[in-house]
Parts: C-alpha cells; sequence; structure tokens
C-alpha cells in the first residue's frame, strides 16, 4: 500500500485542484454507522422508511425517522483523521471544495470553511416544514419530541416537521448540485473516500470528474463499480491512509 500513498501523493502535488468527496465510510471511524456495510443503518432501519412518499403518509414510519435522528443527533460524534487530513487539504491551498454525502456537519466540525463544503444530502442540524419550507433547529423539534409530542407538526402553517435531510424520492438540492458540478467538472484531481458510489445523481460526480480529463482515486474499504476506471484505489481504512497521505504530500512541498 506505500506505493499506492506515495502516488496519490504526488497527484495531490502536481493537482491545483483537488476535489474530496465524501461519503458515510469517512466518518464510521467517529463512531457513526454507515449505510451498506454489514452493521449499516440498513441493517437495522428499512430504507423505505426514509422514502419522503412513506415519510409523509405514514405517522409510524415518521416516528421511526424521528428515533433515527435522535439517535444521529444526540450523540458527541467528534472528526476522526480523514476528516482532519481533508481540513488540512484546505489549509495548504490544494482544496477545491469537499462534496459530501454525510448529513453530520464533521467536516465543519473539523475546520474546513463553510464555503468549501457542499451537502449534497442536507445536514441534520436543522429541520424544515414540508409545507412552508420554514426552517428551524433539529434540537427544537427533539426536545418537543421528548416532552410526548410523536409526530411535530410546524407551529406557523401545520405542515409536517422534517429533518432538512434529503430523503430518498426528494429532489436534490439545486445550488449545491450545481456547485457539486462545477468542482467536478473543473477540478484536476477527484477522490473518494469512503462511499459504496450506489446513489446517485451524487454518484454522478466522480463520472464528471473523469469525463472532465481529472484522475479518479478511490478509498474505500470495499471495492466500489468505479473501481476499474480509477487511477489509483486504496481498499483500506480511510483514517490512516489519508493521514499517511497528508504527511507524504506535506514532505514533498518543503
Ligand atoms: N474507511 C474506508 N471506507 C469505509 C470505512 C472506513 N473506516 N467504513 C466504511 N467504509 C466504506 C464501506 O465499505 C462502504 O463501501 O464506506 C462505504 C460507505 O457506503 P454506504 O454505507 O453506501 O454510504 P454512502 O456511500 O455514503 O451512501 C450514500 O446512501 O442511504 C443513502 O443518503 C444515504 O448519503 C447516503 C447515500
Amino acid at each position: 500500500m506505500e506505493n499506492l500513498i506515495e502516488k496519490v501523493a504526488l497527484f495531490i502535488h502536481e493537482s491545483p485542484k483537488v476535489v474530496v468527496f465524501t461519503g458515510a465510510g469517512v466518518s464510521t471511524e467517529s463512531g457513526i454507522p454507515d449505510f451498506r456495510s454489514p452493521d449499516g443503518i440498513w441493517a437495522r432501519y428499512d430504507p423505505e422508511d426514509f422514502t419522503i412518499q412513506r415519510f409523509v403518509s405514514d405517522r409510524e414510519a415518521r416516528k421511526r425517522n424521528w428515533r433515527l435522528r435522535k439517535e444521529m443527533f444526540s450523540a458527541d460524534y467528534r472528526p476522526n483523521p480523514a476528516h482532519y487530513a481533508i481540513a488540512e487539504l484546505e489549509r495548504i491551498g490544494k482544496l477545491s471544495c469537499v462534496i459530501t454525502q454525510n448529513i453530520d456537519g464533521l467536516h465543519h466540525v473539523a475546520g474546513n470553511s463553510e464555503e468549501k463544503i457542499v451537502e449534497l444530502h442536507g445536514t441534520v442540524k436543522n429541520a424544515k416544514c414540508l409545507s412552508c419550507d420554514d426552517r428551524l433547529p433539529l434540537g427544537e423539534v427533539l426536545k418537543r419530541i421528548d416532552q410526548g409530542e410523536e409526530d411535530p407538526h410546524c407551529e406557523k402553517c401545520g405542515g409536517l416537521l422534517k429533518a432538512a435531510t434529503v430523503s430518498f424520492g426528494e429532489a436534490m438540492p439545486p445550488a449545491e448540485m450545481r456547485r457539486a458540478e462545477q468542482c467536478s467538472r473543473e477540478c484536476d484531481l477527484f477522490i473518494v473516500v469512503g462511499s459504496s458510489l450506489v446513489v446517485y445523481p451524487a454518484a454522478g460526480m466522480p463520472l464528471v470528474a473523469k469525463r472532465s480529463g481529472a484522475r479518479l482515486v478511490i478509498i474505500n474499504y470495499t471495492s466500489t463499480d468505479m473501481d476499474a476506471i480509477a487511477d489509483a484505489v486504496i481498499h483500506n481504512k480511510a483514517g490512516a491512509v489519508m493521514e499517511a497521505i497528508l504527511e507524504k504530500v506535506k514532505e514533498r512541498a518543503i
């Protein structure tokens, strides 16, 4: 693996514009389960419960959805070495943007600046009303649930409240999609960290980058359908790999 670390560090050294694309695998070493590993979230929750259709039509599914939000929100998750390595990439002036499918907000906590982070699937920090689109801190809604309100509705219009994340079947946020596509088109190097690359349109971004002439690196514990078109693939844990790569990049910069 040593020479793969060297190879990716050289790619970064040679690339003025680097995009990092992260999935749930970048946060598992922070204690947050991913979705499709054997112990992932979809082994404990039914993904059907997380479609927008089910959420709006089934009160019991909404209650299960709020239970998962509470699990995600109330724990005190901290960034891990992979997040810090991506923040370091920004500090040394290499990062064009970090496109994330994650809703945990850990890239911001690790030190990436707000304007460099593109959250394609929203964030677990806020809630939204599905009727008037009012936004409010998720903590406020969870407090209402703790006080016995099982199926919280908007206090302004009576509409359904939901975590401000993008559920299956929900439209992707247009501004974030445009920004992610632009960064993917313009970068010289696109690094995937911890994603199975099976959920579109997010998983289309590596293809946009590759088609625009960028090199593609995939750092993922298990193989993905895009391994064959990547310029380098490292099947190992994101924390140690990203830390080792940044060490090599900083050695080169001296
Ligand atoms: N280091 C490297 N890779 C890891 C690690 C780790 N420590 N832990 C897990 N992985 C890998 C797994 O092998 C898996 O291939 O990360 C990948 C995570 O894949 P998924 O669980 O499918 O997560 P993700 O790709 O982010 O899913 C995309 O699907 O359910 C929706 O909205 C949800 O944003 C999510 C989207």
